[in-house]
């Protein structure tokens, strides 16, 4: 019997999960791994923090499942996006630690680039918004400061890489320096309409071309892993960013279906097709997946705070011990009251990407306690949900076709969904399998090595659990929304 591996490398922990043909979850590992803030507003990861927490957790699931690693067929992998590597391409060492995704030390050189007008070009190749979140800037940063760097590189003698381009170096033993599109698509150098690098913006950016790996498909021959890491070479045949892992996971294959996944952050992708839709209203465009030489793109909203604002009610304010006591709290809180929290804590992303900006919570009272500080931080993800479909809606003339696919841990809380729909006004779908992005990244593996069948066999076998329908009036969906606007603006304004 054939298994497929699927390896899901996120932001605060790494994850493999061992799946049948059926694509069922047959068992899994998880480690967290350390985060390290060199100073506030940056954020780092160890390279071998990184690798070995995904060796690790795919020896533990493979143990697990009592399986031997030759009944693996293939690997699909998914990642934390835009967190950026460089290494040395001899030695395998890397010149630094992985500068990550959240991490805002290029917002002044973003600013620049923006006050010389280069935004409208940026985002008419790329797809993207100039802002320190994706990866050029921060690899010009490394480039720049590592002492050295940037005259190794013009020799050829360094490799840059995302997250998933580490793991395939690493796994393959430095046979193969590699990613796919989408992860491509999130550099800042990647041209989305022509499907490559792109020179104009590798020269403004500072980056020789010779230090990027070549992009791939979604489902295609990435490399065999080295023999001595499993006993046996196993081919790696998927990889998606761990977003558009999560909306091939939720089978959004058709231009209109779209997915919010509720991780550190909230993603959320609708399916434009086969075209490329820039957005009028500060959303990002994005490939959502390429498959056999064909991009399918997405229109996506990112909001950088949503599960984690509840590690912020356990962690910084220490009123809960766990996440799960969040729902139980938030329905103990006096509504009336109307809290409203706005975690802004890194900034704001889509649609305000204000990196200056820092977070608040209105309305307090002598009342106001644990409760509703839980309460109004289950809220806040809801509200976050509506104004990214809101920049959908004025994009598209349409939220997708009425119907939001969820997962990720969040999804769990039932409050949580129920609030999301009653502010959306519109139903929130949730899957029998939340584990949707190490699911994508599976599948992926499973259509390359022809274990599986193809996205529509798939999206045939994606089954809903439960879906959530608005039990909330219109005139306090109208109020309430309209109070969390009051409560941005004031942020932006502060
Ligand atoms: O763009 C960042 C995103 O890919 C990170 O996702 O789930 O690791 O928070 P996650």
């Amino acid at each position: 019997m054939p298994y497929i591996l699927a390896i899901d490398q996120g932001t605060t922990s790494s994850r493999a999960i061992l799946f049948d043909t059926a694509l069922r979850p047959v068992a899994s590992a998880q480690e967290e791994f350390r985060q390290i803030f060199p100073q506030p507003g940056q954020v780092e990861h160890d390279p071998a923090d990184l690798w070995a927490s995904v060796a690790a957790t795919a020896r533990a699931a493979i143990e697990k499942a009592g399986v031997n690693a030759r009944q693996i067929a293939a690997i699909g992998i998914t990642n934390q996006r835009e967190t950026v590597l460089l290494w040395d391409r001899r030695t395998g060492q890397p010149l630094h630690n992985a500068i990550v995704w959240q991490d805002r030390r290029t917002a002044a050189h973003c600013e620049k680039l923006r006050a010389d007008g280069q935004e409208a070009m940026i985002s008419e190749r790329t797809g993207l918004l100039l802002d320190p979140y994706f990866s050029g800037t921060k690899l010009k940063y490394l480039l720049d400061h590592v002492e050295g760097a940037r005259a190794r590189a013009e020799k050829g003698e360094l490799a840059f890489g995302t997250v998933d381009s580490w793991l395939i170096w690493n796994l393959t033993g430095g046979r193969s320096h590699v990613t796919d599109a989408t992860n491509a698509s999130r550099t800042m150098l990647y041209n989305i309409r022509d499907n490559e690098w792109d020179a104009d913006l590798c020269r403004l950016l500072d980056i020789p071309i010779s230090v990027l790996p070549e992009v791939k498909d979604c489902a295609d021959q990435f490399g065999m892993t080295r023999a001595d890491l499993f006993g046996v070479e196993i081919p790696i045949l998927g990889v998606a960013g761990d977003q558009h892992a999560a909306a091939i996971g939720q089978a959004c294959f058709q231009p209109g279906m779209m997915k919010s996944t509720y991780g550190t952050g909230c993603f959320a992708l609708l399916n434009t097709g086969s075209e490329f839709v820039p957005s009028k209203n500060r959303l990002l465009s994005t490939i959502a997946y390429r498959l056999k030489g064909e991009t399918t793109y997405a229109l996506e909203g990112s909001i950088f705070i949503a599960g984690a604002v509840v590690q912020w009610l356990r962690d910084g304010l220490q009123i809960i011990r766990q996440a799960s006591e969040t729902q139980g709290l938030a329905e103990r809180a006096e509504e009336a009251q109307g809290v409203i929290l706005v975690p802004a804590f890194t900034g704001l992303g889509a649609p305000y990407w204000r990196p200056d900006c820092r977070g608040a919570v209105f309305g307090l009272t002598r009342n106001s306690g644990p409760a509703e500080f839980a309460r109004a931080a289950l809220e806040s993800v809801g509200y976050q949900t509506r104004d990214l479909l809101e920049a959908m809606l004025a994009d598209m003339g349409a939220r997708g076709e009425g119907v939001l696919r969820v997962d990720g841990g969040m999804v769990a809380s039932d409050w949580a969904m129920q609030f999301l729909s009653d502010i959306l006004g519109q139903p929130v779908d949730r899957p029998v399998v939340t584990e949707t992005t190490a699911l994508g990244a599976a599948f992926l593996a499973g259509m390359q090595a022809g274990l599986t069948g193809g996205p529509e066999e798939f999206a045939r076998s994606w089954a809903l659990e439960r879906r959530f329908t608005p039990e909330m009036s219109d005139a306090i969906r109208a109020e309430k929304y309209a109070r969390w606007g009051k409560a941005i603006n004031a942020c932006m304004e502060f």
